[in-house]
């Protein structure tokens, strides 16, 4: 089965108005002949600017978080129609900082996911295990537990985009072996045909995430589990346009 790779970029708490615009013009260009789908998953106040800036562009803008109600008194959040009133598609969901500083659960990633979808939004669900339960041999069991949780109620599985980041080799300069990636990803695929079925897990484009750059996504790229990347550090920079265009 064969899935169109997708490249996103997560700009975590970085760029402004004026820095962003510029990235944006620069990759223009760069990322014309690309053959997979580009995202660039920015600040929420970000959004209007950037998706000004990507108009007309191979680049899609997302976003980095939604709330799970439709509205009401949860300051400091946005909702899936304040994204969708500026053609916002995609939304990182779970992701490791948010679960590391910001309280989020499990729990909370599954009603942010369910709200997403039904809001025909694309979640990048993230997932991932710490070093202590790689070196523990949980990793295994850490993902299920993301997964089951996480996933609960998922309807249309292939809707989903997963983004597999081992929470150690995110901002560290440490990426995953490509044969890491590729075992742990085809786990996760296994997993998700178990919990759906055989047909949809072969449809889910599953992401890896971690210190992947110009360097070395042409090997992770290459294993036929991994469908794409979520970028942090290297989305902050043209180098960006290189790993759109792994395949050149
Ligand atoms: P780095 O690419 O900076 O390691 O970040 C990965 C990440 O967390 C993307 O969401």
């Amino acid at each position: 089965m064969s899935r169109k790779p997708f490249i996103a970029g997560n700009w975590k708490m970085n760029m402004t108005v004026a820095t962003g615009t510029k990235l944006i013009e620069e990759l223009k260009p760069i990322v014309k002949e690309a053959k997979c789908d580009i995202a660039l998953c920015v600040p929420a106040i970000l959004i209007p600017a950037m998706v000004k800036a990507a108009k007309g562009s191979r680049i899609k803008i997302g976003a980095q978080n939604v709330h799970f109600a439709d509205h009401g008194a949860f300051t400091g959040e946005i909702s899936a129609d304040m994204l969708k009133d500026y053609g916002i598609k995609f939304v990182i969901i779970g992701h490791s900082e948010r679960r590391q500083y910001f309280g989020e659960n499990n729990d909370t990633v599954n009603q942010r996911t369910l709200a997403a979808l039904k809001a025909e939004l694309t979640p990048i669900v993230c997932i991932g295990e710490s070093l202590s339960e790689r070196d523990g041999g949980k990793t295994e069991e850490v993902l299920t537990r993301q997964l089951e949780f996480g996933l609960h109620g998922v309807e249309d599985v292939k809707n989903v985009v997963i983004a597999y980041e081992p929470v150690w080799a995110i901002g560290t300069g440490k990426t995953a072996t490509d044969e890491q990636a590729q075992e742990t990803i085809k786990f996760i695929r296994k997993k998700l045909s178990k919990m759906f079925t055989v047909k949809d897990a072969n449809r889910v484009r599953i992401l890896y995430g971690g210190s992947m750059n110009a360097g070395n996504c042409k090997g992770l790229m290459a294993q036929p589990d991994i469908d794409g990347g979520l970028i942090g550090g290297a989305s902050l920079k043209t180098d960006f346009a290189k790993i759109v265009n792994f395949n050149k």
